[in-house]
């Protein structure tokens, strides 16, 4: 049984690149405020002023050494800033926030992937997030090949080994059930108006 949700929860979107993370965060929304609540649409990394610098950065194809564990430090000041001076305040007027990329990402990308550490990243992350896990987290489930087929590889991370991503995509089948009470898996092999159905079908549940 999942937790009932409303004003002032924080949502998640997560998956591999290209699994339609983007596309869907639209619809979420749309349905939220359909249904009376005050919605905070926000990206990761960024959507602060530091973590749009970092955001450049990290996705600029023209930073081709940049190691995994600064990489990690990357993306946890980008939050850091983001969850204090966003979603924390967003939350406590009640607002919905709903979050394309958050902590599973770091866990799956640098702690799994990257062979830091499942359980030291899931640590730090939460440290240095103050403590603020998402209620619900929608994993968009896509075997990597037909994510990187429908990106297009054009950034830094999606341009990362063929064998990197296969060990994301595992990495998040293995956090989802690790975490099944908060992860939701939905299978993204189909066409966007079919996983938005399934996605809205969870809302609908988590939202009653
Ligand atoms: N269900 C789908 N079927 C086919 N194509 C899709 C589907 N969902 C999204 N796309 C297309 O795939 C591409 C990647 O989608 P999107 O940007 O939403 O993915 P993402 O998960 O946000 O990727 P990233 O991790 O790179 O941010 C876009 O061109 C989008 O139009
Ligand atoms: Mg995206």
């Amino acid at each position: 049984m999942r937790r009932k949700l409303g004003h002032g929860a924080f949502l998640t979107i997560e998956g591999p690149e290209g699994s339609g993370k983007s596309t869907q965060v639209p619809h979420i929304v749309r349905w939220l405020k359909s249904h009376g609540y005050r919605v905070r649409s926000i990206r990761e990394p960024g959507c602060t002023f530091l973590g749009e610098k970092i955001r450049e950065t990290l996705l600029s194809s023209k930073h081709k050494n940049i190691t995994t564990h600064a990489e990690l430090f990357l993306f946890l000041a980008a939050r850091a800033q983001l969850v204090e001076e966003v979603i924390l305040p967003a939350l406590k007027r009640g607002e919905v926030v709903v979050c394309d990329r958050y902590m599973d990402s770091t866990v799956v990308y640098q702690g799994i992937a990257g062979g830091l550490g499942r359980d030291f990243v899931e640590r730090l992350c939460a440290w240095g997030a103050h403590g603020l896990r998402p209620d619900v987290s929608f994993f968009l489930d896509l075997p990597y090949r037909e994510g990187l087929k429908r990106s297009g590889r054009k950034d830094r991370m999606e341009r990362k080994s063929f064998i990197f991503h296969a060990r994301v995509a595992e990495g998040y089948r293995k956090l989802a059930s690790g975490h099944s009470r908060r992860v939701v898996v939905i299978n993204a092999k189909s066409d966007v108006g079919s996983v938005w159905r399934n996605i809205e079908e969870e809302l609908k549940q988590l939202f009653k």
